[in-house]
């Protein structure tokens, strides 16, 4: 079924997806509408969007998923067909920590994006052929033993975190719009991405940026926790097969057939670093804390720290559904992808350092210091 999105609505647009996603999509399109509403949480930043920001078709709206008014007002004034739901509490540790954000925004946000669309798209019967499509994860299906198949799209849920469960719910709640209602639906089950702009909370932003700068690189547990790690453009790219040919009422897994043990994820970027540094002298001067800036192994930060509560051992996708029907393919090889990492963290650190000043260091104060092993 194909559909041809023109003018998109674009949720969580400033955060680490949404913004590489609205780069990938403006890259690729000429003309037509890219509306980004985001409430510029600690994960948004207006910085994310700078590549694109004097594009003529871009539009940024500091606003919330939860305020239905103006969701519906968008949908009506800019006569958007493609809604592109990326906009949530992302973050697994922060919602063992504290879960009513993730209620909040994945399950309650969720349903007011769900409940504006039905209104213009189906009510009002205002827009031409409509599509939304929802953004979730993989975790949504729980964990796998080392010898268990990857998870297809009729894996049975089981989430295993406060996130998970909030994703879960609100994969249900797409569904049950389509099945009730007839929104015209589509939702993709991504596993872990890593590219430019991760905020540094998560596991391979937080490694090089700590390397950098001489701090601890935690590992939970026995660092052999197992995750499919994707190039967030290769994610970009598979999201867009399915707004173009998905089918509606369908879910799409995404992976990189690409499975990691935390531990080894973090002894490669550490290796990584120590051959960036003794490549280019600068470096040193540049980040003189850092172990390889004085010849010493990165490998030298690596703490182990007590498990994340409730953590999932493995995840692994299959994603035979969307290689098959949609024809895609992941373009980024890991050893490409991750080298691309490190390099645009090397070149961005006003960035980084940027992105992690205030709330973000006051909530790594309160939770992380007492964890150390
Ligand atoms: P992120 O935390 O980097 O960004 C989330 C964005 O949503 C931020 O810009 C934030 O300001 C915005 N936001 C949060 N609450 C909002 C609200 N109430 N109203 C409007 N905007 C709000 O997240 P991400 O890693 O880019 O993930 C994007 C989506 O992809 C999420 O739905 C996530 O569940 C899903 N996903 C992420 C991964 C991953 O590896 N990061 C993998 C699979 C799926
Ligand atoms: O699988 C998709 C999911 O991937 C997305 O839905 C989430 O939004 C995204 O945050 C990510 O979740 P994870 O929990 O897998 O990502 P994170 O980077 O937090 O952790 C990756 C692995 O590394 C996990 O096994 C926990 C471990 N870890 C993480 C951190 C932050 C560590 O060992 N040390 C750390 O400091």
């Amino acid at each position: 079924m194909t559909h041809h999105p023109q003018r998109l609505l674009v949720t969580g647009g400033a955060g680490f997806i949404g913004a590489n996603f609205v780069h990938h999509w403006l890259s690729a399109h000429e003309g037509g509408r890219v509306v980004v509403l985001d409430a510029l949480t600690y994960a948004g930043n207006r910085a994310n969007l700078d590549p694109v920001r004097a594009h003529p078709a871009l539009r940024f709206v500091h606003g919330d998923i939860r305020d239905t008014a103006l969701v519906g007002d968008l949908l009506r004034e800019e006569t958007i067909d493609t809604l592109v739901h990326f906009a949530a509490e992302s973050h697994v540790d922060r919602s063992i920590h504290g879960p009513d954000a993730f209620i909040d925004t994945n399950v309650n946000g969720t349903h007011s994006l769900l409940k504006a669309a039905r209104q213009v798209w189906l009510a009002e019967r205002r827009g031409p052929a409509h599509r939304f499509h929802h953004v979730s994860t993989d975790e949504v299906y729980g964990s796998l033993g080392s010898a268990d198949p990857a998870f297809t799209e009729t894996t049975p849920y089981a989430p295993n975190s406060p996130y998970a469960a909030s994703k879960a719910a609100s994969d249900h709640l797409v569904r049950a719009y389509h099945h009730t209602y007839g929104l015209a639906v589509t939702t993709s089950n991504c596993s872990n991405n890593y590219g430019p702009y991760h905020f540094p909370e998560k596991l391979i932003p937080l490694a090089i940026v700590n390397l950098l700068d001489g701090k601890p690189v935690p590992i939970y547990g026995d660092g052999r926790n197992i995750r499919d790690w994707l190039y967030v453009e290769d994610h970009c790219r598979g999201i867009t097969r399915v707004l173009t040919h998905g089918w509606i009422g369908e879910t799409y897994n995404i992976g990189g057939n690409n499975e990691w043990a935390n531990l080894d994820i973090v002894r490669h970027l550490c290796r990584l670093v120590d051959e960036a540094f003794a490549a280019d002298v600068t470096l040193a001067a540049r980040f003189p804390q850092a172990p390889a800036a004085r010849g010493i192994p990165s490998e030298t930060l690596i703490r182990f720290v007590t498990d994340r509560p409730g953590h999932d051992r493995r995840y692994a996708i299959d994603a035979n559904r969307i290689v098959c029907e949609l024809g895609f393919a992941p373009a980024e090889r890991f050893e490409t992808g991750i080298a691309r990492t490190l390099a645009w963290y090397l070149a961005h650190e006003d960035w980084w350092r940027g992105v992690m000043d205030g709330s973000y260091r006051q909530w790594v104060a309160r939770h992380y210091a007492p964890a150390g092993t």
